[in-house]
């Protein structure tokens, strides 16, 4: 065996379990990732795609089982813990500040790490410092020119690129998003599909997502991840997942999945 075979892959999840009282939500699930890969995670609502990201992410710690970042055991690392090491994620429901300016919330997302990033340094430094972070994450996500705009006052789409621009704000290596695209309309998702696409190529950033629009998942992913009732049922390319037969049954009937 080479050394290469050998070596952690980026990202691994062992035998995972968390349950909410009598409910498995995730019933001992594998998964590896490698570095700069590009993984989406479906199954039917209450499959336990969310649960997953939470233990994954550190929000909840699993009942049992491990998480690797690196070959490091961060099963109970805290979540600030896990974005010292690289780690950030989003919230399928919106997790920003709606009656505050989008150059407020990128703020506040850049708050917290730049106070120890600049402790050495003057306070004139800082703030310019970064003002820049800001125009570069806004630049990022194209929203330079919403900058003094409410967030309320954006559409969907635009609210969730502020959200993908502050999960951004830490320096990540990796990103879990969850459930990017939805309630959005069909430009909004090809605005956030194109963005995702750039956390990868432009950045070079390990992308995991969870995702009911098959379209997106297609379009963007390495690796699909299908579960259903806290279990893996498929794990394979997109074209192989989308046409395994347990993956359709387990969606049959089920009104969330879009475009297959
Ligand atoms: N905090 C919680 N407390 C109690 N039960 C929970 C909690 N979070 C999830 N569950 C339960 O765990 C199961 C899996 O839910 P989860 O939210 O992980 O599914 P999901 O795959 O993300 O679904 P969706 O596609 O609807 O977002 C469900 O039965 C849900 O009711
Ligand atoms: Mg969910």
């Amino acid at each position: 065996m080479t050394a290469n075979a050998n070596a952690a892959p980026f990202l691994r999840a062992k035998d995972v379990a968390l349950s909410f009282g009598g409910v498995k939500a995730v019933a001992g699930v594998d998964l590896d990732v490698a570095e700069r890969e590009i993984v989406a995670i479906i199954g039917p609502n209450g499959a336990g795609k969310t649960s997953f990201f939470n233990a994954l992410s550190g929000f909840f710690y699993p009942d049992s089982g491990t998480v690797t970042l690196r070959g490091q055991d961060i099963t109970r690392l805290r979540n600030f813990e896990r974005i010292r090491l690289g780690m950030s994620r989003t919230f399928q429901t919106p997790s920003i500040f709606a009656e505050l300016t989008v150059r407020e919330n990128i703020m506040m997302g850049l708050q917290a790490q730049a106070n120890v990033a600049f402790s050495m340094r003057g306070l004139g430094a800082r703030g310019k410092e970064l003002a820049g972070r800001v125009d570069e994450l806004l630049d990022f996500v194209q929203l330079r020119s919403m900058k003094e705009r409410q967030v309320a006052t954006l559409s969907h789409g635009g609210q969730r690129l502020v959200e993908i621009a502050m999960s951004l704000s830490t320096s990540p290596s990796c990103v879990l998003l969850d459930e990017p695209t939805a309630g959005l309309a069909a430009a909004d998702t090809t605005r956030i599909m194109e963005v995702v696409r750039d956390l990868h190529d432009r950045l070079g950033l390990t992308v995991i997502f969870v995702e009911h629009n098959m379209r997106f998942v297609s379009a963007l992913a390495n690796s699909v991840l299908c579960m259903n009732r806290g279990k893996v049922i498929a794990r394979g390319t997109p074209a192989a997942v989308l046409s395994d037969a347990q993956v359709r049954e387990a969606y049959l009937g089920s009104e969330e999945i879009v475009n297959v």
